[in-house]
């Protein structure tokens, strides 16, 4: 018999309730994160002071990472920021690239620069990373900032990761002494999302593919974060009844449907909170990238 909790807590505009299960509402919780940018920007603009401004950088034309950037750059001019879009052919040399991140560093009317991954293959991913300004870095993905976040310093985080912090907020649920399990142990989501719940006292377990069995491992979870890209990997019996549900997962199906780790019809029988895909984590990550940006500019 499968227990279900009812949770009739409803936070206004942020979830629906849907029988005794609640869907984290991303789509709502980012355009609220975007409006307190966008508010806070039209203050600076009040002030007469120069505006923040992201820079963006595609190299090639993966059409994945093209969708990406048009809609940070969208989310840039929502928010009344100042926005740059560089594109540069696949074919750009190492040494080219990192020649216009060191221009777009020593740029002063440039507050934040973003460099979509994956690069081709030719091109050293972590020697971009590295070249990156840590002051200009708002993907929170270079060394110090890294290092600021497992050493607790006030420090630029990943999006995704800190996007997944603030849907686990609009629940209203303390994380203290609950067990909370990231499935992926990626540098961008996995580590991030554990060391940011172990901040929030939860006792942190990081799966991944040599995991002994998994399923035990995510039924012991009050809170489940999945981050691998495999469609469908986690399903109801894996879940603790009535617990919290964050998919990270964007994968496409053989018919070009867009679906998450989770099998939402399975888990959402289960779980307490759980989030869509399409609309939970994804706009989150463009959400917090107004955020850092706004904050790379504040710390300037
Ligand atoms: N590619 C996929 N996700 C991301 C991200 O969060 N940042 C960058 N720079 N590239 C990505």
């Amino acid at each position: 018999m499968i227990l279900r909790t009812a949770h009739w807590t409803v936070i206004p505009s942020v979830a629906k309730e849907s029988n005794s299960m609640r869907i984290i509402d991303g789509k709502a919780i980012s355009q609220a994160v975007k409006d307190e940018v966008r508010a806070e920007v039209a203050a600076i603009e009040a002030e007469g002071k120069r505006k923040p401004c992201l820079c963006v950088i595609i190299v090639g034309e993966n059409p994945a990472s093209q969708v990406y950037v048009r809609n940070k750059v969208k989310a840039a001019a929502y928010t009344g920021m100042e926005s740059m879009l560089i594109e540069l052919p696949a074919t750009v040399s190492e040494e080219e690239l990192l020649g216009k991140i060191a221009e777009l560093n020593a740029d002063p009317a440039v507050d934040g620069i973003l460099v979509q991954l994956p690069l081709p293959k030719h091109i050293d991913e972590e020697k971009v990373i590295d070249a990156i300004s840590a002051a200009k870095d708002v993907d929170g993905f270079h060394p110090s900032n890294v290092a600021g976040l497992w050493l607790g310093k006030d420090c630029v985080v990943p999006c995704t990761p800190a996007g997944v912090m603030r849907l686990l907020d609009s629940t209203g649920v303390d994380l203290s002494g609950k067990t909370a399990v990231v499935v992926g142990r990626s540098n961008i989501v996995g580590k991030p999302v554990a060391k940011l719940r172990l901040d929030r006292n939860a006792t942190v377990v990081i799966a991944h593919s040599r995991t002994a069995d998994l399923a035990s491992v995510c039924r012991q979870a009050d809170i489940l974060v999945a981050a691998v890209g495999r469609p469908g990997l986690i399903t109801g019996d894996m879940v603790k009844p009535g617990a919290i549900i964050i998919d990270v997962g964007i994968n496409r199906t053989p018919e070009g449907k867009l679906c998450g780790d989770v099998d939402f019809a399975s888990c959402s029988e289960v779980a307490g909170w759980i989030t869509p895909v399409p609309g939970g984590v994804g706009p989150m990550t463009i959400a917090m990238l107004m955020k850092n940006t706004l904050r790379c500019y504040r710390s300037k």
